[in-house]
């Protein structure tokens, strides 16, 4: 059976969503959302780079959209600067019986632990709807709740486990969003809104409580960290240029302590190009990135993914993104009402429609 799906947005992650939703035989685009003045009217083609056109015009018309009988969202919008506008976007289609996967509202990737105000609302739309949410990416998502469960799976007993994303932003084109956000090209004494106190853990700090939860054990604490590196001099890259005496690495975490022990980190550290913060650790075989989770435990194990092989890395991260959202399609609308989480998934249910 086809799914009916709606595309919100063609933007970094959105672009590759629409590209996978053209292209499935499992799933039929009946609508497009875009925002940009110079996108609506224009064909879902032409939008993400195909040539033959689908008949399907992007409108910015959400009451079309709605009375469109769509099964399904995919919801890539950017959310986290707008997240009432968008929970208010999410919660008419869940009201009126349409499912929804995406990307965005990151806090969503651990519903159990994302705030009232943002859950409260979006789990009333699914009540009332009868219509399921999953919110799924690459980090947060899949590193910190699929590929961890894989590596702690292969021990008997885990002391300590590290889940992170090493990874070269250099080609991400994403100044305004990912740039601003981590502080890339600003001054040392300049706070960017990822470090204000507590962001880190609102974005990463369910995910570590989650995988608490699902090992069984109690945190005492959770905590967040983070560093900067400064460019001795000037850094020209597809991301942004980064002027000597800038920002031009990031390094943060967010821990999991028990009995004063850190147990669970879960660690980013993003560079512009492969000269930034040389002293900080590199993907292995200096790939420019990797998402890795390192158990140290009985046998130690290291699972490491590179996406994107043959293409540059970070299209493949936005890639990887969109599917996250794209194969639970299937299982978005055959679930009950209500949000889920990745462990309320089983592992099939992401590959659903991916081969054909
Ligand atoms: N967890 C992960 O691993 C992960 C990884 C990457 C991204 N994400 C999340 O996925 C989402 C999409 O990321 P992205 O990189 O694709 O974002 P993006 O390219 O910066 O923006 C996506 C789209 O949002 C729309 N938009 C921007 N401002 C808007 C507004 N004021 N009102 C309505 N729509 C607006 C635009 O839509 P149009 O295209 O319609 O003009 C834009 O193309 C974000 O929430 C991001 O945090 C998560």
């Amino acid at each position: 059976m086809q799914r009916k799906v709606i595309q919100f947005s063609t933007g970094n992650v959105g672009e590759h969503a629409l590209r996978a939703l053209i292209g499935r035989p499992d799933l039929e685009l009946v609508g497009l959302h875009a925002h940009g003045a110079d996108k609506i009217g224009r064909d879902a083609a032409d939008l993400c780079g195909l040539s033959d056109p689908t008949g399907v015009i992007a409108t910015d018309d959400l009451d079309a959209l709605l009375e469109l009988g769509a099964d399904c969202v995919v919801y890539t919008s950017q959310a986290e600067t707008r997240p009432k506008e968008a929970v208010n976007e999410l919660a008419r289609f869940l009201r009126s019986g349409v499912n929804v996967v995406g990307t965005s509202l990151v806090w969503m990737v651990a519903p159990q632990y994302a705030d009232a105000w943002l859950r409260d609302p979006l789990e009333q739309a699914c009540r009332s709807g009868d219509s399921t949410l999953y919110i799924n990416g690459i980090d947060p998502g899949f590193s910190g709740d699929t590929l961890v469960h894989a590596a702690l799976s292969l021990s008997t007993r885990a002391s300590t486990v590290t889940v992170q994303e090493i990874f070269d932003y250099g080609s991400y084109d994403d100044a305004e969003f990912t740039g601003a956000s981590f502080g890339f090209g600003t001054a040392p004494d300049h706070t960017p809104i990822m470090f204000a106190p507590g962001v880190l853990t609102s974005l990463w700090g369910g995910q570590v409580r989650t995988l608490a939860d699902n090992l069984g054990i109690e945190l005492d604490e959770v905590r967040e960290r983070h560093e900067k590196w400064v460019t001795p001099r000037p850094i020209d890259c597809t991301m942004m240029a980064v002027d000597s005496g800038r920002v031009a690495a990031v390094r943060f975490g967010v821990e999991g302590i028990t009995r004063g022990k850190i147990v669970i980190t879960m660690e980013h550290i993003n560079r512009l190009t492969d000269a930034a913060a040389p002293d900080w650790p590199y993907p292995p075989e200096r790939r420019p990135g990797v998402h890795r989770v390192v158990v140290d435990g009985d046998p130690g194990v290291e699972i490491n993914t590179h996406v994107g092989l043959g293409i540059d890395h970070n299209q493949g991260g936005v890639i990887a993104t969109a599917a996250r959202a794209v194969n639970a399609i299937d299982v978005a609308c055959r679930a009950p009402a209500g949000i889920l989480a990745a462990h309320d998934l089983r592992p099939a249910d992401h590959l659903h429609g991916t081969m054909w």
